[in-house]
């Protein structure tokens, strides 16, 4: 196993702690939020915790708490959450993030604004000064817009790509039942202002700008787990 999986798991163990009985979690997509699920139904299983519900943000995320046998709701049964935990696929000090390159950021981001306490799980690879260096900003998009919004993200100077499906032919359907646009801007200055700018493309229907959500990341790298804090 390579130290990147350790650090995931480490950072996903460390924001478990947080986890206490009688909570109900926003769940998060992608490989290391299934490490914290599985530790999640561990500590069910051996009694450490009780009473834990959880809203799940994709297909993928209720498989894995299904396996981990953690309680499911919704969003209508608890349209507050008591606590959030994420991956990401970049940070910034802010705490800023883009997220879904798991294509799961339209429930990721409900579920996010949805939580009185959101954590972010990463190995430290994820860290950056400044969101979008080397990184596609992800969006989903309504498939009767696709391409006159894919043209619109072009004009505003990105390289952009309707996401291919790699075992289908076509393009990626979401689970929502759209389209991904990956979306390459380079470093972007001012991220509120850029997701304020994409959402007014019609038919872009969320982005994988996760401005302001995350009080705490806990980031893994090869042999610790750093706790951090936004910087103002
Ligand atoms: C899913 O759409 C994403 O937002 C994931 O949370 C993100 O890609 C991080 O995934 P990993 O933990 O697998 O790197």
């Amino acid at each position: 196993m390579s130290w990147i999986d350790e650090a995931k798991k480490r950072a996903a163990a460390q924001a478990v702690d947080q986890v206490e009985s009688g909570m109900v979690l926003g769940i998060g997509s992608g490989t290391t939020t299934a490490e914290a699920i599985k530790i999640i139904g561990k500590k069910l299983e051996d009694g450490q915790l009780r009473d834990i519900k959880g809203v799940p943000t994709s297909y993928h995320s209720i498989q894995e708490a299904v396996k981990a046998r953690i309680p499911l709701t919704t969003l209508d049964e608890y349209p507050r959450l008591d606590l959030g935990i994420d991956g990401a696929d970049q940070i910034d000090p802010h705490l800023n993030a883009i997220k879904g390159h798991g294509g799961a950021m339209l429930r990721e981001k409900i579920v996010a604004a949805s939580c009185r306490r959101y954590i972010l799980i990463v190995d430290e690879t994820k860290l950056t000064d400044t969101l979008g260096t080397s990184q596609e900003v992800f969006l989903e998009v309504h498939p009767f817009a696709i391409t006159p919004a894919l043209k619109k993200i072009i004009e505003m100077g990105a390289k952009a790509t309707v996401r291919q499906a790699a075992y289908k032919l076509g393009p990626v359907i979401t689970d929502n039942g759209n389209n991904l646009v990956d979306a390459l801007f380079g470093p972007i200055e001012d991220p509120r202002e850029l997701n304020g700018r994409l959402h007014s493309v019609q038919g872009l229907i969320e982005t994988g700008l996760f401005i302001g959500y995350a009080d705490t990341a806990y980031v893994g790298t090869e042999f610790e787990v750093k706790q951090l804090k936004p910087e103002s």
